[in-house]
């Protein structure tokens, strides 16, 4: 029976003049309801012996035949004028090539440099890698003494160095080569050896800011830092101030924001207190100055350090940093 049906269709092809006539016969054969496809659908009905054996054979058979059918069209289209083919359409629209764009926290950290630039801040950068002097010690933070803990560091083998746990170390390297007046932020990386979770990585950005001068005060702090909210969140976000401690601040603040992932209701990253603190701050201890070689009787100002990453969570209302650095597509491209 195979072999009848085999001759009939190389017969029934090879006579085909053209795509269409082979369609048809296409159809006829191994189409939905196609003579060698109900043969194959009757298969079910026999013996499990039978079947294999038959099955086989059907299934060789329709490979055949599907070759056949294939070596025809190939032959009747090569015959045909280029544009008749079909083979390619250049009307149909391209694919565009995929484009890239910026990292949340670029665009974040583009829009903060933007405001404080208008404030009359300059933008610099500091080394990723830093010397325990500028990290800590020229920062209030002595050796063995219990503060030193709040930054878990990663400590550089053999050099002598650490991946700097905090953006205050560029205060002191910048006063080093600068005299007051000044006024600067600092956007950049850094590390700290701790466990990660939705609000902790291993790698973050801070930006630090910095203005020292004559007579400048808390007003001034007050001032510029509420300010700065204001524009980036909107006049509407609600704020509000609370002391804190840093060894490099007296006294230290920090600036809180509704958290707007609950909208102040109270949510897991907010500790179920509808607040966050976006913005460690205070004004600049005497013994910074006294480690930059300003004196502090004359010189005043103040300092803060804000963690890019949470500032961009509140703003996209994201309540997991590790998704920054997941690389994971779908998070991106919705930026
Ligand atoms: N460097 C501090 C930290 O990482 C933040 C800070 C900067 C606080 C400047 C006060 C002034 O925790």
């Amino acid at each position: 029976m195979f072999s009848q049906l085999k001759q009939k269709y190389i017969k029934e092809i090879s006579q085909v003049k053209n795509l269409k006539e082979l369609d048809e016969i296409y159809h006829k054969c191994i189409g939905r309801k196609g003579e060698l496809t109900n043969i194959l659908r009757s298969l079910k009905d026999l013996k499990e012996k039978e079947q294999k054996q038959k099955g086989k054979l059907a299934n060789n058979l329709k490979q055949e035949i599907e070759i056949l059918f294939e070596n025809k069209k190939l032959k009747l289209t090569n015959n045909l004028p280029y544009q008749q083919t079909n083979w390619i359409d250049v009307t149909v629209p391209g694919k565009l090539p995929d484009q890239g764009h910026l990292h949340p926290i670029t665009l974040v950290q583009e829009e903060i440099e933007d405001i404080f630039q208008s404030m009359g801040f300059s933008v610099l950068d500091g080394p990723e890698m830093e010397t325990e002097h500028y990290n800590f010690d020229a920062l209030n933070i002595p050796k063995n003494h219990p503060a030193r803990d709040l930054w878990d560091t990663f400590w550089l083998k053999n050099i002598n160095l650490l991946l700097r746990t905090h953006t205050s170390p560029m205060q002191v390297r910048y006063m080093e080569k600068n005299q007051p007046p000044l006024r600067i932020i600092v956007p950049g990386r850094c590390f700290r050896h701790e466990a990660t979770d939705a609000s902790h990585e291993t790698t973050f950005h801070q930006i630090e800011g910095l203005m020292i001068g004559q007579n400048i005060s808390m007003a001034n702090l007050k001032g510029v830092l509420e300010g700065f909210m204001k524009r980036f969140y909107g006049p509407q976000v609600k704020l509000r101030w609370q002391p804190s401690y840093f060894p490099f601040t007296e006294p230290g603040l920090e600036l809180l924001m509704g958290c707007s992932i609950c909208g102040g209701k109270g949510c897991s990253t907010c500790g179920q207190s509808g607040w966050i603190e976006v913005i460690p701050c205070g004004m600049v201890h005497p013994n910074v100055f006294k480690a930059a070689g300003y004196n502090p009787n004359r010189y005043q100002g103040f300092a803060f350090g804000m963690g890019l990453d949470r500032i961009a969570m509140m703003k996209y209302k994201i309540d997991d940093i590790r998704l920054f650095y997941s690389n994971d597509l779908r998070f991106l491209n919705q930026f």
